[in-house]
C-alpha cells in the first residue's frame, strides 16, 4: 500500500492497466477475425468434400463415404447453391434442426465483433447454418450445417493465449516504463526534495545549495532555479541578519541620545529665564532643534523597537479614539482645528494603542505640512471599516510621492525621519488592513485606512 502511494508505484500500476486496456482494444477485432477465419475454413473444407461428388457420374457416393466426407468437414450437411441449381450435396441421415444462420457474405465489422462475443458467452451448443461464397467459383454459395461448441473451444483457447501474452507484455512494458521513470524523474525529484529539506534545516550553509546537473529538460530547469532561489534566500537571510544587528545598534544609540537630549531640553528650558536679548533670540530656535531631535529619536525607536508580533485587541468606539488623538495634537498645534466626524456606532476590535499611533502620525503629518484643519470620517462597509483622514494642507511634494511608504526615504521635511507613514502602514497591515493615499492636491490630502471591524 505504501508503495502505491509513491510516484513510481502509481506509475507502475497505471502502465499495467493502460497496456491491458490497449490489449483489450486489440483483442476485440482479433477474436472476431479468428471466428471469421474459422468459419471460412469450414466453408472451404465443405466445398472440398463436395468435390468427391463431382467425380461420380450421378453425383452420388456411398453412405460410408458420405459419412467420412462429413466427418472430415466437421459438418452435418453441405449444400451447394449454384445460380442455376441448388443441391443438397452431403447430409447425415437425420441432420439436427438449425438454431442460427450466419451469412458470411453480408456481415459487417461491428456484427463480426458482436457475433464473436455472443458465441464466447454462450453456455449451450447451437447448430449453425453458415453460408459463404466459394473461393474458387465466384457466384457459387456453400452452406454448411455444423456445431458451435468446437468453434467456441477454439476461440477460448485463442483468448487464453492472447491473455497470457498481454500479461507478459504489460508486465514487461510496465517494468521498462517504471525503470525509465525511476531513472529519469523519480530519482532526480527525490534528490531535489532531499536537498530542499536539508537546505531548510540550515539555509546559511553554503554547501547545502543544490549543485544543478546540466540536464536540458524541466528537471534541469527546476534544479537550476532551485539553486538560484537558495542562493537568493541565503543572501536575503544574511542581509536580514546584518540589518537586525544594525537596527539594534541604532536603537541603542538612539536611546542614549534621547536621554542626552532630555538633559539638553532641561538646560534650554532654563535659558528662557535669562534676561539677555541675544539669548532670548536664539533660545526658541535651540528649543525647536532639540525638540525635533527628540522627535526623530522617538520615531526611530518606535519603528525599530516595534518587534511586537501579537496585537492586543480590544473592542472600542472609533469616535473616542479620534477624540483622544485630536486632544494630543492640540497640545503640539494649539491653533489646529480637529473635526471628529466619526459616527458613534462605528466600533472596532483592534489594538487601540497602535491605532492611536497611526492616526496620530497622519494628523501630525498634516499639521506639519501646514494644514489648518483635519477632519476624520469613518464608515462601516460590510465587515470592514474605512477611515479617511482629510486635511486642507498643500498636498504631498513630488519627492514625497515618489518615496511614499519607503522607510527613511520619504521625508522632505527638515528634521523628518521618513518613518511616519511606514509605521502607519505596518500597523494597518498587522491588522489585516492597509493604508492608501486617496487624494493629494494643492488644496488638501486624503489618506484612507481600511481595516477589518472584527478579528477574523
Ligand atoms: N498630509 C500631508 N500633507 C502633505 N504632505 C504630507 C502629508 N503627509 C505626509 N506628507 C509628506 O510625506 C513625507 C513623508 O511622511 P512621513 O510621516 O513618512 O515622514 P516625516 O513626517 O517626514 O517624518 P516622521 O518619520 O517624523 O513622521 C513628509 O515628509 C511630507 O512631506
Ligand atoms: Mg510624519
Amino acid at each position: 500500500m505504501v508503495a502505491l502511494r509513491s510516484l513510481s508505484g502509481r506509475l507502475l500500476v497505471l502502465t499495467i492497466l493502460f497496456v491491458m486496456l490497449a490489449e483489450f482494444l486489440i483483442y476485440a477485432p482479433s477474436i472476431s477475425r479468428f471466428r471469421k477465419t474459422y468459419l471460412e475454413e469450414h466453408i472451404a473444407k465443405a466445398q472440398l468434400a463436395t468435390l468427391a461428388l463431382e467425380a461420380t457420374p450421378d453425383n452420388m457416393v456411398s453412405r460410408d463415404l458420405e459419412d467420412m466426407l462429413l466427418f472430415h468437414a466437421e459438418a452435418y450437411a453441405v449444400i451447394v447453391d449454384r445460380p442455376d441449381r441448388r443441391m443438397l450435396a452431403l447430409s447425415k441421415d437425420m441432420p439436427p434442426a438449425v438454431d442460427a444462420t450466419f451469412d458470411l457474405r453480408h456481415t459487417h465489422f461491428p456484427t463480426w465483433i458482436s457475433d464473436a462475443f455472443a458465441a464466447l458467452l454462450r453456455k449451450d451448443n447451437r447448430v449453425l447454418r453458415v453460408i459463404g461464397e466459394s473461393t474458387k467459383n465466384p457466384g457459387v454459395a456453400i452452406e454448411v450445417v455444423l456445431d458451435e461448441a468446437p468453434m467456441r473451444e477454439a476461440m477460448l483457447g485463442y483468448s487464453t493465449r492472447i491473455l497470457q501474452l498481454s500479461v507478459v507484455i504489460s508486465l514487461f512494458t510496465a517494468g521498462l516504463v517504471y525503470l525509465t521513470l525511476q531513472w529519469l524523474m523519480v530519482r532526480p525529484l527525490r534528490r531535489i526534495t532531499r536537498n530542499m529539506t536539508r537546505f531548510r534545516a540550515n539555509p546559511e550553509d553554503e554547501t547545502r545549495i543544490i549543485v544543478p546537473s546540466d540536464r536540458g529538460d524541466e528537471i534541469g530547469v527546476a534544479q537550476r532555479e532551485l539553486a538560484e532561489m537558495q542562493r537568493e534566500v541565503r543572501a536575503a537571510l544574511r542581509q536580514k541578519g546584518r540589518l537586525a544587528a544594525l537596527g539594534s545598534a541604532v536603537a541603542k544609540i538612539n536611546h542614549d541620545l534621547r536621554n542626552t537630549l532630555a538633559t539638553a531640553v532641561l538646560v534650554s528650558d532654563r535659558l528662557a529665564y535669562i534676561d539677555d536679548p541675544e539669548v532670548k533670540k536664539v533660545t526658541p530656535r535651540l528649543m525647536d532643534a532639540v525638540n525635533r531631535a527628540v522627535g526623530m529619536c522617538s520615531q526611530t525607536l518606535d519603528y525599530l523597537g516595534d518587534t511586537r508580533t501579537k496585537l492586543s485587541r480590544s473592542l472600542f468606539h472609533l469616535q473616542e479614539v479620534v477624540a483622544e488623538v485630536g486632544a494630543a495634537q492640540r497640545e503640539t498645534f494649539p491653533d489646529a482645528a480637529w473635526d471628529n466626524a466619526v459616527p458613534f456606532e462605528v466600533d472596532l476590535e483592534a489594538d487601540r494603542e497602535l491605532l492611536v499611533r497611526a492616526l496620530g502620525n497622519l494628523a501630525r503629518n498634516a499639521f506639519e505640512a501646514g494644514a489648518a484643519r483635519v477632519r476624520v470620517e469613518a464608515r462601516r462597509d460590510g465587515r470592514q471599516v474605512e477611515v479617511d483622514v482629510v486635511d486642507d494642507g498643500p498636498g504631498l511634494s513630488q519627492r514625497a510621492l515618489d518615496n511614499l511608504f519607503k522607510p527613511f526615504a520619504g521625508s522632505v521635511r527638515k528634521g523628518g525621519t521618513g518613518l511616519g507613514l511606514v509605521i502607519v502602514r505596518d500597523i494597518l497591515r498587522a491588522h489585516g488592513g492597509d493604508v492608501t493615499l486617496v487624494r493629494s492636491a494643492d488644496d488638501g490630502t486624503v489618506f484612507r485606512l481600511v481595516l477589518p471591524a472584527r478579528r477574523r
